[in-house]
């Protein structure tokens, strides 16, 4: 499976079988997550007390089995940390769903108190993602937490400015942007197709929507074959 095919079938999975991730699929993990902490100089952890962070109280009933979770910090004076949380964090989701894993961003219904993550000097927590084996069988509680939460998904159009007169390559990486996770699926970001590039603009006001922009980049980037950021 490539990393845009897993964009596309990836889904928040929230019910989880409580069970620790295997030695062969935690080390492909670590290894994925030591070369994302060298290139972008975020702190990124595996770990493995989630019966903690997710009980059925902290988690407001929406998780359930959570035994891992990726932490995700970085410095806290760079303006941009959010962003590359989003950026990196994608890129360790979709790695993650190739392996088969289930995941959610979370940077709510959890107990950040919990997490026992150390963080470096200078460093702030960002948010977490829930990671492990998923029953493909138990999907009646994502579909009723899926009903809630979710909207109608935007079109690659409805997220675009001069989608129309955009080039096929523009329209690609719009297309995978139509698969990106954000926060309450509000789709904040808006891409413009100018002759001199990609301009993107976040019409979203919270932090979490700071990480829906470095999501929604990731995504744009796979889908198009042409870099727009340079987190790294
Ligand atoms: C930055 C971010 C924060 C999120 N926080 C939470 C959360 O606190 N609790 C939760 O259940 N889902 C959370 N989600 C998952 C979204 O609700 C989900 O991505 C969205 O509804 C789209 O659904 P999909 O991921 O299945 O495509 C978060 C997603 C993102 C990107």
């Amino acid at each position: 499976m490539t990393l845009l095919e897993a964009a596309k079938i990836r889904i928040s999975r929230r019910a989880y079988i409580p069970v620790f991730i295997d030695a062969d699929k935690k080390a492909a993990l670590q290894k994925i997550i030591d070369g994302i902490c060298e290139r972008s100089g975020l702190n990124i952890k595996l770990m493995e007390n989630g019966e903690e962070c997710f009980s059925l109280f902290k988690s407001y009933g929406m998780f359930s089995g959570v035994k891992s979770y990726f932490a995700l910090a970085g410095k806290a004076n760079d303006p941009l940390m959010h962003e590359k949380v989003g950026y990196y964090g994608e890129e360790l989701v979709l790695e993650a769903t190739r392996l088969g894993l289930g995941t959610c961003w979370v940077a709510g219904s959890y107990d950040k108190a919990s997490t026992a993550f150390e963080l470096g000097e200078g460093e702030a927590l960002s948010c977490v993602i829930s990671v492990g084996e998923i029953k493909e069988t138990e999907n009646f509680k994502e579909k009723f937490i899926a009903g809630i939460i979710k909207t109608k998904r935007k079109t690659a159009a409805e997220m675009s400015k001069n989608y129309d007169c955009a080039p096929d390559w523009f329209k690609n990486g719009m297309e995978c942007v139509t698969n990106a996770p954000s926060a309450k699926n509000v789709q904040p970001i808006v891409f413009e197709y100018t002759p001199d590039g990609v301009v993107t603009e976040n019409t979203g006001t919270w932090t979490s929507n700071r990480i829906d922009h470095g999501i929604a980049q990731y995504h744009f980037e796979l889908g198009s074959g042409r870099k727009i950021t340079d987190y790294d």
